[in-house]
């Protein structure tokens, strides 16, 4: 697995013929504060969306309804993960680019995250990314 990827397996707690209850607490099951959550909705199925990097911030992504595969590249190397079931996350704690695709419509994605929005850092270009992760 590229270095900065996490697979965590989100706790779950049946309730006999009611479903299942899933949580995960920050400074504990990932290691950082959640200061923002965020979620995509209502993509059609067959979409790209990502297509960025970020510089500092680490996030924890997770698909609560529905299938979307998250494409992480390091500059070498290129991982695909399969977000497709509401126990499973992928904690990316370090500047990878990801593209994420749409596999069933309206898939939920959910990601915690470790800072609040700030569009300073992003990275949105692919060479900019590729520059920035060989000077440091
Ligand atoms: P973006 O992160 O580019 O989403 P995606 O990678 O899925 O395409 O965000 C889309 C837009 O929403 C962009 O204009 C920035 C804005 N945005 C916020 O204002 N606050 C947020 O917390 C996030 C995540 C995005």
């Amino acid at each position: 697995m590229i270095k900065g990827l996490k697979i965590i397996d989100i706790k779950r707690i049946p309730t006999e013929d009611k479903g299942n209850l899933q949580f995960f607490e920050g400074n504990r099951d990932i290691d950082f504060e959640i200061k923002r959550i965020y979620y995509i909705s209502e993509v059609p199925k067959g979409v790209w969306r990502g297509g960025h990097a970020h510089k500092r911030l680490k996030q924890m992504l997770f698909c609560p309804y529905g299938k979307v595969q998250v494409k992480i590249v390091d500059g070498f190397n290129e991982e695909i993960i399969v977000l497709d079931t509401p126990s499973k996350a992928l904690v990316i704690s370090a500047p990878l680019w990801r593209d994420i695709y749409w596999e069933i419509d309206s898939s939920v994605l959910c990601v915690a995250a470790s800072d609040y929005y700030d569009e300073k850092d992003y990275i949105r270009d692919y060479e900019e990314y590729l520059k920035y992760i060989s000077s440091r």
